[in-house]
């Protein structure tokens, strides 16, 4: 069945809030005479590390600003279409398109190309930065991640957002500056690959880098395939090994990322970071088991501990926290922050640790571990076991 034009109105402006550099709409013509409010102009802005529509709102004496996420505000958009305003103009780096609709509800759509780039500043000098080409981009539609003609699949906006907010943590995090001679990078449980092979691409294609990445991964089929596509679209350096996060022998590497390895996965790609001397260990966990097995509160913290969901939240917690200051004992300057918003994934901390060459007081550290331990009555922290650590 043929699209609608609002449809594909819609579907545009989906595609350009997750593609392109600069995005206005202007929603016009007032379906009801008598209403108050004459056009919205909307525009995409960016606020700290996350995209906003922000709404313009012109009424007959003043004007008023909402912004939304952008999934609601592209809902608020169709909603305006359908029922307050008859025509809207969309304006991306690349093309205008315009929507008409008739009083009978008939609508045409009118693209043309754009021969001015909008003028569109998303937040002062915060101008989206495009990390990875879309276009042509065979391992994004290998993967499933774009269609035939390139462009982002319906269903895979937000894992296409994840993979753009990971590259630019990485860049925020890595002086890769330092590594221009040979960056060498392990993936631990590296999946299907999505993330490693963007990672690739963008120190290697958009960073000129010398890059080798190596994923580890247990499952055969996808480690099978991500060499097949590594070797089918020449990512040289890019390979993958079938094998556990602990067995592997892997030793000489630089960074090592780990990005939603299940529970104890997470513990064991951490420890061989730190065996290895990794000068960054970057993990975003998931499914923290383990200590919440382990919990047996037997103080005021009880009282808290005794609603399911808040004992699962304070093990996710203490999972991570302690992570963090371990890590902190063997010389890792640590960060913990959100990775991408619960909006997008439930899976969305990330544990990021720099090796620094300053003195620390292990034993200190340790005493702290030792106290948070007793306090949750928390026998032992799976990191804790692999480094062997004594109190
Ligand atoms: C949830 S997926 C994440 C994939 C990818 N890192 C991402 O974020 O898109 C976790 C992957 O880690 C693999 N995995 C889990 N534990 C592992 C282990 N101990 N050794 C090797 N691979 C492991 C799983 O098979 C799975 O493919």
């Amino acid at each position: 069945m043929n699209k609608k034009p609002i449809e594909i109105f819609i579907e545009k402006i989906q595609y350009s809030a997750d593609n392109i550099e600069s995005l206005k709409i202007i929603l016009s013509k007032k379906r009801n005479k008598n209403d108050d409010l004459s056009k919205i102009t909307i525009k995409l802005i960016k606020i700290k590390d996350s995209y906003f529509l922000s709404f313009v709102y012109n009424y007959k004496t003043n004007d008023q600003t909402k912004n939304y996420p952008i999934k609601d505000g592209i809902k608020l958009i169709n909603e305006h279409l359908n029922n307050d305003f008859y025509n809207a103009d969309l304006f991306t780096t690349d093309e205008i398109v315009q929507l008409f609709t008739n009083k009978n509800n008939n609508s045409l759509i009118k693209t043309s190309e754009q021969i001015f780039k909008p003028v569109v500043n998303l937040n002062h000098d915060n101008v989206k930065k495009q990390r990875i080409a879309i276009n042509n981009n065979q391992y994004l539609q290998e993967l499933g991640i774009t269609t035939k003609d390139f462009k982002i699949k319906k269903d895979m906006h937000d894992k296409f957002r994840q993979i753009n907010k990971y590259l630019e943590i990485f860049e925020s995090i890595v002086d890769t500056e330092k590594y221009k001679e040979k960056l060498k990078i392990v993936d631990m449980g590296s999946g299907k690959g999505y993330l490693t092979f963007a990672l690739y691409d963008f120190l290697k294609n958009s960073l000129n880098l010398q890059v080798e990445i190596t994923g580890i991964e247990y499952r055969e089929d996808l480690v099978l395939k991500s060499n097949q596509l590594s070797e089918k679209i020449n990512f040289n350096d890019l390979n993958f090994i079938q094998g556990s996060i602990i067995e592997t022998k892997i030793e000489d590497f630089d960074i090592l990322v780990a990005l939603h390895a299940c529970d104890t996965a997470t513990d064991e790609a951490i420890f061989k970071g730190i065996n290895s001397n990794a000068q960054i260990i970057m993990v975003a966990p998931c499914c923290q088991k383990q200590i919440r097995k382990q919990l047996n509160v037997q103080n005021e913290m009880a009282s808290i501990t005794k609603h399911g969901i808040l004992k699962e939240q304070q093990s996710v917690i203490l999972t991570d926290g302690m992570r963090a200051l371990i890590l902190e004992a063997y010389g890792y300057k640590t960060k913990v922050f959100e990775f991408i918003s619960t909006e997008h994934t439930p899976k969305n901390l990330m544990i990021v640790g720099t090796k620094h060459n300053n003195s620390i007081n292990r034993k200190e550290l340790f005493n702290k571990l030792k106290a948070i331990k007793n306090l949750f009555g928390i026998d032992f922290h799976h990191l804790e076991k692999l480094l062997d650590i004594k109190y």
